[in-house]
């Protein structure tokens, strides 16, 4: 789309100022959403709508809330959106995290409702709406929508920004219509959507999931052929978008060589030369499955006694969502699997489990994928999962096992890896056990397989096969006047 204004809205920001003892500091926050998108729009460039979550936000932006970013080697403008305590907690905390989370996810934590909530997450759309609208220059940019936070995002800016390209990509999954059904406001929410222009989901089953939620509640023309719909004169396109990283990632170029980070990574954790070590990477989410993928680790010892002493399972877990219960209430039972699998197992100064519950920063993130042994994704549910695309990055080495959780976009994908139901712990054990003595000719064989397919499926990719549709209908719409 060259010459056209690219707006992306999401509600996290890329880049998070904070100040630690007096100093400074950018955080990169754990968000798949921010890995996928933030290499595109350095390529783009254009506008990043986010919220202004961090302490020190305020004290680096400009009198319109604006900061060229990254700090060390501007390429785009973030523009921060100031939200009050009360719109947080409604619409952040309340409607988008255990309303649409939890109706989103299969994965049995009941999403709850409240009409403040509604009402905060209608006004937080609002004003990310009055956003779009200032930074907008000219009549027809090209509005990119990022995910569940902002349903009713799209018809706003269509009525405002009528010739407006609106592209909204839900990074979640989208319910069977049954469920959808749940939601008090599911008609408001699917009106809101189909202010998009496109509407883009991971895999092709959402995108029926959203056409039968349509057509159950809503009155609206569908097209099952042209996978469109028709509402009020617009057309929407419902379209798959599996979304990916970019390779070279630069966290992986920036990384030491895999022997290096082995050795660093072996040494913080007190480990013998000989030992194995497993890793898991996620934000303490109850979708992601961390006490079946510890549980899986204490099966895997009760079953193969020779990994006693020997595997460690490494859990780096950002703390994500901590205001909210049910987070609260993972954050415990997940200290309690582990506390008693290593009382079980433990012996001397070994731990089968080593819990690290805080935010890591990309380069440790790295180090860890390149010294492990095995990576293992067990979500309940998952859009796509992008740290099993990470992992297959990091290992440049042609090394290390993929173990993944079947209920992942990803898995449709990423056939090479080993794939299990994370439920079944038979399973799930088995197959640790199969990638902790699967040998160095198969692991290079499968690595290399998942290497070729995510260099050539990466997120320009993704982002390219979007903006060729959104082209396509922009050049439509000028020769039909
Ligand atoms: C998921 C969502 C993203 C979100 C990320 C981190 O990947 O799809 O929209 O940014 O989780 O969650 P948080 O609430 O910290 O932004």
């Amino acid at each position: 789309l060259p010459g056209s204004e690219v707006i992306v809205v999401a509600n996290r920001e890329p880049y998070i100022h904070e100040r630690r003892d007096g100093v400074l500091r950018v955080q990169h926050p754990a968000s798949g959403l921010v890995t996928a998108l933030e290499p595109v729009v350095q390529a783009t460039g254009g506008t990043w709508i986010a919220h202004g979550s961090g302490a020190a936000d305020r004290e680096v932006v400009d009198r319109h809330a604006r900061v060229r970013v990254p700090p060390d080697d501007p390429a785009y403008t973030l523009r921060r959106v100031w939200l009050t305590a009360a719109e947080e907690e409604g619409y952040y905390y309340g409607f988008s995290n255990e309303g649409l989370w939890p109706l989103c996810h299969v994965a049995h934590t009941r999403p709850t409702f409240r009409g403040g909530d509604f009402a905060a997450y209608r006004d937080a759309n609002r004003k990310f709406a009055d956003a779009v609208c200032e930074e907008a220059n000219g009549p027809d940019p090209v509005v990119l929508v990022q995910d569940y936070h902002f349903a009713l995002l799209p018809r706003m800016i269509r009525e405002r920004l009528p010739r407006a390209t609106i592209i909204t990509f839900w990074h979640i999954p989208w319910p069977n219509s049954e469920r959808f059904g749940i939601c008090p406001w599911g008609p408001e929410i699917l009106e809101g959507m189909l202010g998009s222009s496109i509407l883009g989901f991971h895999v092709q089953a959402h995108c029926n999931n959203f056409l039968d939620s349509v057509d159950r509640y809503l009155e609206a023309r569908l097209d099952r052929e042209r996978q469109s719909v028709v509402l009020g004169g617009q057309e929407t396109l419902i379209r798959a978008y599996p979304i990916s990283i970019d390779w070279p990632t630069r966290w992986a170029a920036d990384a030491p060589a895999a022997p290096l980070c082995r050795e660093r990574v072996f040494a913080d954790l007190g480990l013998a030369p000989d030992a194995l070590l497993g890793v898991g990477i996620d934000r303490l989410d109850y979708t992601k499955g961390i006490e079946e993928r510890l549980l899986a680790v204490e099966r895997l010892l009760e079953r193969f006694p020779q990994f006693r002493g020997r595997f460690t399972f490494a859990q780096l877990a950002a703390p994500s969502r901590t205001r909210i219960p049910r987070y609260q209430e993972l954050n415990r039972n997940v200290e309690e699997v582990a506390r008693r699998v290593n009382e079980r197992f433990g012996e001397g100064d070994y731990r089968p489990i080593v819990l690290l519950r805080e935010h890591h920063e990309p380069p440790t993130v790295f180090r860890y994928y390149r010294a492990a042994d095995l990576c293992y994704v067990s979500s309940l549910h998952d859009g796509m999962n992008l740290v099993a695309k990470e992992f297959v990055a990091a290992r440049d080495d042609e090394a290390g096992v993929l173990v993944l959780s079947r209920f992942t976009g990803a898995s449709r994908e990423l056939g090479e890896a080993l794939l299990v139901n994370p439920y079944d712990l038979e399973e799930a054990s088995s197959a640790l056990a199969a990638a902790l003595a699967m040998p160095r000719e198969e692991q290079r064989e499968r690595m290399r397989a998942l290497r070729t397919f995510v260099s050539e499926f990466n997120v320009y990719r993704w982002a390219g096969r979007m903006l060729v549709d959104a082209g396509r209908l922009r050049k439509r719409d000028r020769v039909s006047g």
